[in-house]
């Protein structure tokens, strides 16, 4: 509360970001805390649909907080004022967790579950998987606040959570590794071929799927096959 209170209502002037300053540094250990939260409520998830259903409904996960530099970097970039205030109403991916799933039909299983998650406050999603990217990206995107204890009280913090499958995951990767070589700007070709990519890449998923309910009918629970 300590934390908040001092950075909320802390004189504009007296408010700008300093990311040497103590108080960055535990603003970033409050998004962590976040990130380790979120992670095991999807780690205990996973444990108990292997259980029950005797495989996996998450592949993996990866979390990651970002850098004081890339914060600082993208709230430039959004033309914010370099204020604690700014940063904490409106970067919503300083804490991210990314849960990659086999199959299409488990992402929307995990959202389900995220859903309900006990003190977990949705604050947006976006379904890149029903509507993709125009680069061609599909994903689906949470932003969530999950309370973190600190000194004795709960603090609702954000974080980004992406959703997706291996296939999805393995465009995006390489996708991000093909524009940051070419400092995000990759012609008008490439790019299109990129989005081909995703099409045929949506299409396995889907032909994946298929092939999935029929091995596994009455053993799983069957989700509708969106897209
Ligand atoms: P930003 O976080 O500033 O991008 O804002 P936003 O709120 O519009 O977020 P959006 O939901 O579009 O995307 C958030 C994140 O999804 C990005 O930081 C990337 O990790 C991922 N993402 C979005 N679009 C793409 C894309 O075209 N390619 C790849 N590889 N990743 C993407
Ligand atoms: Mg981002």
């Amino acid at each position: 509360m300590i934390i908040k209170i001092d950075i909320l209502l802390a004189e504009k002037n007296k408010n700008g970001l300093n990311i040497k300053d103590n108080k960055f540094g535990q603003l970033m250990h409050l998004y962590s805390l976040a990130m380790r939260e979120v992670e095991r409520k999807v780690n205990l998830i996973n444990e108990d649909y292997r259980e029950i259903y005797e495989h996996d409904l998450i592949n993996h996960v990866i979390c990651r907080v970002k850098t004081p530099q890339s914060v600082i970097k993208k709230m430039k970039r959004k033309n914010y004022e370099l204020t604690y205030k700014n940063l904490i109403e409106n970067i919503h991916d300083i804490a991210g967790v990314r849960i990659i799933c086999p199959f299409k039909a488990n992402v929307f299983e995990v959202v389900d579950i995220i859903r309900e998650f006990e003190n977990c406050k949705i604050i947006r999603e976006k379904d890149y998987i029903t509507n993709p990217k125009k680069t061609g990206y599909s994903s689906y995107h949470m932003i969530v606040e999950v309370p973190v204890e600190l000194d004795g009280t709960q603090l609702y913090t954000k974080v980004e959570i992406q959703i997706r499958t291996m296939a999805m995951d393995f465009w995006a990767t390489l996708e991000h590794e093909i524009k940051y070589k070419s400092n995000g700007k990759i012609s008008e070709k490439v790019s299109k071929e990129l989005v081909t990519y995703a099409k045929i890449i949506n299409k396995i998923d889907n032909r994946l799927m298929k092939m999935r309910n029929k091995r596994f009918k009455g053993k799983v629970k069957l989700i509708d096959n969106k897209n």
